[in-house]
Order: structure tokens, then sequence, then C-alpha cells
């Protein structure tokens, strides 16, 4: 009678054979995956980007690890960057805050260094209606304060892969102490770090305190020259938490006439517009305009005066002419005419239930 009994190597083979077969399998799928997914190329692209980047901004001999490149594809070239303080209008108390609170500590560390009361503060937000310039401010101040600037792209920090985010989020912390003196800056800050509630999905719950608790351990740090800048239309709906963390809070409001005669001759600077055209009664013109409602209008004037040479020729639209149209200085008529587009495209937006 044969012997059914199985020796300890058949068991070991046996053995051997399926974990090796979970090993190749586990492989295998992760490699499907992640060929499957459109992220892996987007990552790939970020890395490359990022070591452009560092290069650019001058970050040489600096080890970063998988992570880091990816946040480091946030970065911006402060070189490449066209916004500086003479291109916001009317804002110059938040700019002389900014100089003040943001610019000074970095361009005058030793200053500074004399005294802790002095220290930066490692959170400040703009908040305040949209199209007010709270971007612009940071853009400027990124500019102004000559240190390195990562402008945090939200969606960077989220990975379908169960702990990478948080990967990420430490990743943030840890490439700003090897790149300082810098600004993290997060717009619409609302959307990332609002209030917390029981909704949340557990992986972002985790992501969010491990970033509040590495933005603690910069505060409490004082070799650390960070920055944390925050932007939002939304004040509410930010995490008590995250307020407490960003002390130094500016307005930035809807701008009132002298500030909108400010944001006008900005705007219209450099541009060709008739002697005749009354900046006065734009800026009364466009009473309850943003700053960006108000370059809307700009934009539409300058628009209305290509449209008033085609009216003449009898052409229906420049995209088919051959020759380059001669254009006139933009004229008090073209300002009436947008005046008149933007009241019906608010008139229109009232009807939908979506303007008040
Ligand atoms: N104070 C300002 N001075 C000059 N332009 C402004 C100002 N505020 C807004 N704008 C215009 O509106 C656009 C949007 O402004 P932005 O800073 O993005 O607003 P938000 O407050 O929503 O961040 C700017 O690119 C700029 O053209
Ligand atoms: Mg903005």
């Amino acid at each position: 009678m044969p012997s059914t009994r199985i020796s300890n190597t058949q068991i070991a083979t046996a053995c051997g054979e399926m974990l090796l077969f979970v090993v190749v399998g586990y492989y295998a799928l992760k490699f499907i995956v992640n060929a499957l997914d459109p992220t892996n190329k987007q990552k790939t692209e970020a890395k490359k980007l990022a070591e452009k980047l560092m290069k650019s901004i001058g970050v040489k001999d600096i080890e970063l690890n998988d992570y880091e490149m990816v946040i480091a594809a946030n970065l911006i070239d402060p070189l490449s960057m066209s916004v500086a303080w003479d291109c916001i209008g009317g804002l110059s108390d938040v700019v002389r805050e900014m100089k003040d609170n943001v610019v000074l500590p970095f361009k005058k560390k030793e200053m500074f260094s004399k005294s802790v009361l002095l220290s930066p503060p490692k959170g400040i937000l703009l908040y305040g209606p949209p199209g007010c310039g709270k971007t612009l401010i940071a853009k400027a101040t990124a500019k102004e304060a000559d240190c390195r600037f990562l402008n945090l792209d939200i969606s960077s920090l989220t990975d379908k892969w169960y702990g990478e985010s948080q990967k990420l989020a430490n990743a943030v912390f840890s490439l700003a102490y090897k790149i300082q003196p810098c600004i993290i800056f997060i717009d619409e800050i609302d959307s990332f770090l609002r209030s917390r509630s029981s909704s949340d999905h557990e992986a972002t719950a985790m992501m969010k305190a491990q970033f509040m608790s590495l933005w603690d351990g910069l505060s409490s740090n004082p070799k650390s020259n960070i920055i944390i800048m925050g932007a939002t239309n939304r004040p509410n709906d930010v995490d008590r938490a995250i307020l407490r963390r960003m002390p130094c809070r500016f307005y930035v409001a809807m701008p009132n006439k002298e500030q909108r005669l400010e944001i006008l001759r900005i705007i219209l600077n450099g541009e060709k517009v008739d002697v005749n055209v009354d900046f006065e009664e734009l800026a009364e013109m466009t009473k309850g305009c943003s700053g960006s409602d108000i370059n809307e209008f700009c934009r539409l004037a300058a628009l209305n005066c290509i449209r008033s040479v085609t009216e003449n020729t009898k052409q229906t639209t420049w995209c088919d002419a051959t020759e380059e149209p001669s254009l006139g200085p933009i004229s008090m008529s073209d300002f009436l005419e947008s005046f008149g587009r933007m009241q019906n495209s608010h008139a229109q937006l009232a009807a939908h239930g979506l303007f008040d």
C-alpha cells in the first residue's frame, strides 16, 4: 500500500509556491492598477516639473524624496510672476501690513531675531468677498519677499492609496524646511481645511489632523522660517482650529469709489483711452463692483471698441478679416455700452436666482 504521508519538503515547497503566487499576484495587480491609473502619468510629469522648478529657483544639493518631489511641483518661480505691489489698486493698508508682517521678517532677518515678540506670525489669513484682490496680494507678496513660494494645490495632497495623503501632507512641511525661507500659500483654504464634521472621510480627517500638528511644530520651532498664508471668501467655513493658527488676519473689502478709481487707473494703464473719458464717472458707474468685475467692465469696453470698427466696415467679425483692424482709443460710449451689457448679465443671473 503506497504511503499517503506528506513529507516536510513537500509542505515547504507548497508553502513556497503559495507565497510566490501571492507575491507575484500582488505586484501584477499593483502594476495593472498603476498602468490604468491616469494620476501616475501626472505624478511623473509633476516630478519632471519639480526638478526644473528647483533648478530655476536656485535650489541645489538638496535631496528630495518622492513625496517632496510631488509637492515641489507647486513651487513658483518669483521671476516668472508679473504681479507687483503697483498692480494692486486701493489696498494700500493691506499691502502695508503684508510688507511689515511678511516681507520685512524675510528681508531683515537679523532685526527680527532680536525679539521673541517680533518673530513673524506662522499663519496669515486674507479674507473677504471674491474678486477683490486676495490672490493678487499673495502673488505680489511672493514676488517682493524674495523667498520660496509654495502655491499649494490641495489636489496634489490626495492619493488613492490609504495613508499616502498623510505622507504628502508631511512632505509639504519637510520640503518647506529644506528650502526655507518659504511661504506656503493655500488659496480657498475653506475648501481644504473646512470645519470638520463626522461625515468626513477617515483618510481626509487624518490628513487634516496631521496638517495641523505639523503646523504646530512649525510654531514651536524658533528656527523655522516658514509662513503659511491662506485666502478665503468664506471665513465662517474655515475650521476654528485653523483660524486659531492664523492670528494675523486681514479683511480685503469691496472697493469704495476712491479704490475703484485706483483700480481703473491700474487696469487701463497702457491702454489707448480717449482723453474725454471721465474716470470719476467710471468709478461712480462701477459702484458695487469688485476688482475683477471692473476688469471685466474694461475688457468689454475694449472689445466694444473693436466691434465699433467692424460695424463701420460692415464686417461681422474681425475673425474673417485679412487685414489688421485700425483701432481708435476706447471711448466713453464703449464704457457705457459695456456698463449696459454688465447690467444685462446681472439681470439674467438674478432671473435664474444666481445673483442678488
Ligand atoms: N485691488 C485690485 N487691483 C487691481 N486689480 C484687481 C484688484 N482686485 C481684483 N483685481 C482684478 O481681479 C482679478 C481677480 O482678483 P483675485 O485676487 O483673484 O481675487 P480674490 O480676492 O477672489 O482672490 C485680478 O486678477 C485682477 O485683474
Ligand atoms: Mg482668489
